[in-house]
Order: structure tokens, then sequence, then C-alpha cells
């Protein structure tokens, strides 16, 4: 079978390109650890208001200046309320929803994660500068969507 000068050539460069980038993600995932999450946590949505992580969570200090808060982010508030920290403070969240997808945005931070029914999100932040900070829901969740905010006070 014949095969044209030209086709051979723009095969060779395709399957090139193909390796280069497949070797690029592979260089990203195993050597700069930026592949998706693996170990994902999944909870069901119907138990988060019961489960061990989320009823009655408060905030924690697990550290010298280190805490750690689980958080339910529903229609159409986040529990538990308000909170207030030490300037400094690093705080883990843990989020779950036991509804429809919410946002989690931390203003004057770059905390902006999604809250999805079945996942468990998680994020951490430094809170170096005293003031109040807004958390937002920043994912269209229904009609009282715009009374998703909390306060996070540090002092
Ligand atoms: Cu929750 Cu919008």
């Amino acid at each position: 079978m014949h095969i044209h000068r030209y086709e051979k050539l723009w095969l060779i460069i395709g399957s090139l390109i193909l390796f280069i980038f497949l070797g690029i993600l592979a260089v990203q995932t195993f050597f700069l650890e930026m592949g998706p999450p693996s170990h994902a946590e999944t909870i069901d949505p119907e138990e988060v208001r019961e489960s061990e992580i989320f009823a009655d969570a408060e905030l924690q200090q697990i550290g010298d200046n280190e805490y750690e808060i689980a958080m339910i982010a529903e229609m159409f508030a986040f529990q538990p309320g308000d909170l207030e920290i030490p300037a400094g403070a690093t705080v883990h969240f843990t989020l779950a929803s036991p509804d429809v997808t919410h946002g989690f945005k931390i203003t004057d931070t770059n905390v902006n994660v999604m809250v999805v029914p079945g996942h468990i999100s998680k994020v951490s932040h430094t809170f170096n500068e005293p003031g109040e900070y807004l958390i937002l829901c920043n994912e269209y969740c229904g009609l009282g969507h715009e009374y998703m905010a909390n306060t996070i006070t540090v002092n």
C-alpha cells in the first residue's frame, strides 16, 4: 500500500505532538503533583446533617493558632454561623451540602470553592490581616441565594 509522503509526514508530526502533550501531562501529574485529586471524599447528602463530621460542628483549635471547622452549606445559610478568630490564624474548612450546589467564597482572600452535594470540599486559609471577612455563596442555589452570607471576624 502506498502512503503519500506528506501524509506520512503529518502522521509523524501528529503522533509527536500527541506524545509531547501526554509527556507534559505525565510530568505535571507525577512530578509536579498537579493531577486531579485522586482521594476525593464523598458523603451522602441525606446524611450530612447527622454525620459525625458535620452534626453540631464548632470551631476547634487544633494547634498553635490553627483551627478547623466543618461547615454545612445549605439553602440558605452556612452552619454554624459567624466565626471569630485571632489574627494569623490558619483555618481548615471542611464543607458539604445536604441539598444543592453552593459556593464558598471568602472575600479578600483567594478562597473560592464549590460545594457539590455528595462531595466533601476542603480548603485552608491563613487570616493574617485583622478585619471582617464575608463568606458568600457564589453559586446560584435558589430564591434565598443572596441571604447566604456569614462573617469571619479576625481580631
Ligand atoms: Cu447557596 Cu447560592
